[in-house]
């Protein structure tokens, strides 16, 4: 058994008496006791609210919430002073698509693969221009340079996607945009985690992700704004504690990131988030990367030989790829989210069954759902093998 399991509480359980095989960390990761421990220690020792407080406990309260922020800004190679903390990467994206002030027809270009959290917002607000996608799902990246027109205000695409595991060529297309004058906004939901990520290096203007995906709690998500980025970003949420002055006639906001994080924050939650980023910086992100490419290798090995199987993103090679594998398998009578029920029924394996939030990838690619593994640093090759066992019986 891999050592790190034994740090995840939830990973000690049964499902009808067996051991669960946790391969559904796209959808969220398990919690590691320190970030748990974390977030008890707020509410037994803290406890108070943040940036309002003058008694100890306030101050403690914000001292170890903006230790977290300094964590999220040290894991991606930002200020901390270009991290906000919103609820989730879905909300991230939504206040830049509102705090762009785009109109109809300005146009917003992404792969037709997005998660439904980077399709929606721009397409609330703006029109969206997709690149298209080949038959195994992945974007055809060459595309941008013709996509890119007079009226494109911002390019932005997922670093993973969170369909076929596949690494985007981030920094070429922030290049490519750039040459055009136009932004760049990176969706790290699926990265984060399973790379390590230098915004500087890759040089875009807004990255998104959730804590949830990172080992940490659900309700925080991090929107990061290169500095100069801000002063295009009309206010998005107002309130309490985004105020710098108001009276009855004139109002001032705080200064970034603050002036984008009105009311009171999900704090022990962003102080989880702070653990968890410290575990896996002391684990190290290049080694959870490399474990990460291997069990993505391991993934469509076992899993392309299945009999009638369609495995997205198979003929990318393993370092392009993270350990996350989603096919579709014909078994008569079964849709792919009844085969992954039956996967957490009979063998108590946990994987993901559906369209995963990417309604127009899988209508792109004729496929009725899909059946998705994703793997990570507390997986082994056991667990690849149970659930390729379990899945060739089946078919
Ligand atoms: C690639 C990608 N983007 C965005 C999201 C949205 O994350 P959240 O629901 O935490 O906002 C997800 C979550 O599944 C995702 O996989």
């Amino acid at each position: 058994m891999n050592d790190y399991k034994n740090s995840f509480p939830l990973l000690q359980r049964e499902l009808d008496g067996q051991p669960i095989t946790y391969l559904d960390s796209a959808s969220t990761t398990p919690k590691p006791k320190v970030v748990i421990d974390a977030v008890t220690r707020y509410y037994t020792e803290m406890g108070a609210n943040v940036h309002r407080g003058v008694h100890p406990l306030g101050e403690a309260s914000t001292a170890a919430y903006e230790r977290a922020r300094y964590s999220v800004a040290a894991l991606i190679g930002a200020l901390p002073s270009e991290i906000v903390f919103t609820r989730n990467a879905t909300e991230s994206f939504n206040l830049v698509a509102q705090g762009l002030a785009l109109s109809l027809d300005d146009e917003v270009v992404f792969p037709a693969s997005e998660h439904h959290s980077n399709y929606m917002p721009w397409r609330q607000v703006a029109k969206p221009v997709l690149v298209d996608i080949d038959d195994e799902t992945v974007p055809r990246y060459s595309q941008l340079k013709e996509r890119i027109t007079k009226r494109t205000k911002l390019v932005t695409l997922a670093h993973v996607s969170n369909v076929n595991g596949v690494i985007a060529p981030v920094e070429e297309w922030v290049e490519t945009a750039h040459a055009a004058g136009v932004p760049v906004m990176i969706d790290a939901s699926q990265s984060v985690s399973h790379l390590p990520i230098d915004v500087k290096k890759i040089g875009c203007d807004f990255l998104a992700f959730s804590s949830h995906k990172l080992f940490g709690p659900s309700g925080v998500g991090i929107l990061y704004v290169r500095r100069e980025r801000f002063d295009s970003l009309k206010l998005y949420n107002v309130g309490g504690g985004m105020v710098a002055y108001n009276s009855e006639d004139r109002f001032e906001a705080r200064e970034a990131p603050f002036r984008y994080e009105a009311g009171t924050p999900n704090i022990e939650g962003a102080i989880g988030l702070g653990a968890a980023i410290e575990m896996v910086r002391s684990i190290g992100m290049d080694k959870i990367a490399a474990h990460s490419r291997a069990l993505g290798e391991m993934l469509v090995r076992e899993l392309k030989p299945l009999s009638g199987a369609r495995v997205l993103g198979a003929s990318v090679a393993p370092e392009r790829r993270v350990a996350l594998c989603t096919l579709s398998l014909p078994v008569p009578s079964m849709t792919q989210a009844n085969i992954a029920r039956l996967l957490a029924d009979s063998h108590a394996i946990l994987v993901s069954g559906g369209f995963h939030c990417a309604h127009v990838l899988h209508h792109r690619a004729q496929l009725d759902g899909t059946l998705r593994a994703s793997a990570h640093l507390f997986n082994d090759e056991a667990d690849i093998e149970r659930l390729a066992s379990a899945l060739r019986d089946l078919v």
